[in-house]
């Protein structure tokens, strides 16, 4: 029986926020049958690949998805049709052909992906293969360390906290499920501490309390107390990364930082840094990812020079998992790790891509869910076989989240002696 593509349809379903978002489906000649969907970002890069919404107010306000829907069943389906679902690489080139934009805006890069994932899908199954297995080879055995985003704010929430992404991170736990165990109920003593502080312990979009404090700083503070109190030592048994999102809160052409959320006013890049300065100094953090907005590329030039021996630094919005920027920041040293997330880019060729530019030139790769989400888990698989070592996938609650957590449980367990976890 034969893996050639019988089938592509797709359909219009809905994220974790209750937005429109494609799924695809693929059967091939030989029975299997495999579906996929495709995430969505808020705090999103102005060089993403382009997420096609169709504009039409009556529906979903604007965010519906039906002319992407529309590309995959009328103009992707029939040109893939016939193609072993094994030739990953010519089935992305011929998306991008057939797309022949810059940024994937004729298809979309959500229409583009959901095929380019589902053929990855279905190319693993009809080989009786697991994704991790046929996407990494033998090779593919370290399960990454979950960033666990366990306090959320900026754009992913509506509450007085600048930073994005505060993230527990069990790099020292002999294994993933023992990090995954350390982080969880770093997460649940968190809620008890809030709670007896009369705070909020209702969630943001990637699962993280969303409280209102007095500072950003007072996060870090009270999180590294609830890893304490859940019986942990912070910077030996759990660290913290943090997502500032920056380009959320640059504002005007001179590129000041304005941390409204807070009220902590506006400030300027070099003040930015000295502030990110004192908190490595004063606290244990181990990752910090866009510290500063996408345009300010020297300031991100300054950060890695300071702080770059001593923290991982992550661009996120400045790369946009895309090799022309990811090359471009190697060069001019501008952090030294990119974040990884499909659909900014739009087929998985091009993300092994970004990953593997990142791994010449000695740079660590961090995948990245999004923050509008599905229950699909090829993102668990995809870090495994790709070895990065770390991945993010929010916090302990909200089911899209802990569908890739739960994923890579299996996994480890799949892998038994052969699986490994470290952080660096
Ligand atoms: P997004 O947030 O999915 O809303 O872009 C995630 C991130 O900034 O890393
Ligand atoms: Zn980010």
């Amino acid at each position: 029986m034969s893996d050639m593509i019988k089938d592509i349809r797709a359909l219009e379903v809905l994220d974790s926020r209750g937005n429109p978002t494609v799924r695809v489906f693929m059967e091939l000649e030989d029975g299997t049958r495999v579906s996929s969907s495709v995430p969505s970002g808020a705090s999103t890069g102005e060089y993403e690949a382009c997420e096609l919404r169709d504009g039409d107010k009556k529906r979903y306000g604007g965010k519906g998805v039906l002319e992407a829907v529309k590309n995959v069943n009328e103009i992707i389906a029939p040109a893939l049709k016939g193609i072993n679902a094994t030739a990953q690489l010519e089935i992305d080139k011929k998306l991008i052909e057939l797309d022949a934009t810059k940024n994937k805006e004729k298809l979309g890069a959500n229409a583009i992906l959901g095929v380019s994932m589902a053929t990855v899908k279905a190319a693993a199954q009809s080989h009786h293969l697991e994704i991790y297995e046929y996407l990494g080879g033998v090779e593919a055995c370290r399960i990454p360390v979950p960033c666990m985003n366990i306090l959320n704010g900026g754009e992913h929430a509506d509450n007085s906290v600048d930073i994005q992404e505060f993230m527990a991170v069990p790099f020292g736990a002999p294994t993933f499920k023992e990090g995954l165990r350390y982080v969880a109920e770093t997460f649940h003593t968190l809620k008890k501490l809030l709670k007896d502080r009369g705070l909020a312990t209702s969630v943001g979009d990637e699962g993280g309390f969303a409280p209102n404090l007095k500072s950003n700083e007072e996060a870090i503070e009270i999180i590294i107390e609830a890893i304490e109190k859940a019986g942990y030592k912070p910077g030996v048994d759990i660290s913290i990364a943090l997502d500032s999102a920056a380009t959320s809160f640059v504002v005007g052409k001179k590129g000041m930082y304005d941390m409204k959320w807070s009220k902590l006013g506006k400030k300027t890049t070099d003040e930015m840094i000295e502030m990110a300065k004192e908190w490595v100094k004063k606290y244990p953090i181990i990752l910090w990812e866009d510290p500063l907005a996408e345009e300010d590329w020297e300031g991100f030039k300054k950060f890695t020079k300071e702080l770059g021996d001593k923290i991982e630094v992550v661009g996120d919005d400045i790369f946009v998992t895309n090799t022309k920027f990811i090359r471009r920041g190697i060069e001019e040293h501008a952090a030294n790790a990119s974040l990884i997330k499909l659909n900014q880019i739009g087929t998985v060729s091009e993300t092994v891509d970004a990953v593997k530019l990142c791994y010449e030139h000695n740079w660590r790769a961090f995948v990245s869910h999004r923050s509008g989400e599905t229950c699909d888990t090829f993102l668990a698989d995809f870090t495994v076989a790709m070895g990065t070592g770390h991945l993010k996938s929010g916090s302990a609650s909200r089911s899209e989240r802990l569908a890739k957590y739960n994923r890579l449980l299996e996994i480890e367990d799949k892998l038994g002696d052969r699986a490994k976890y470290y952080w660096k």
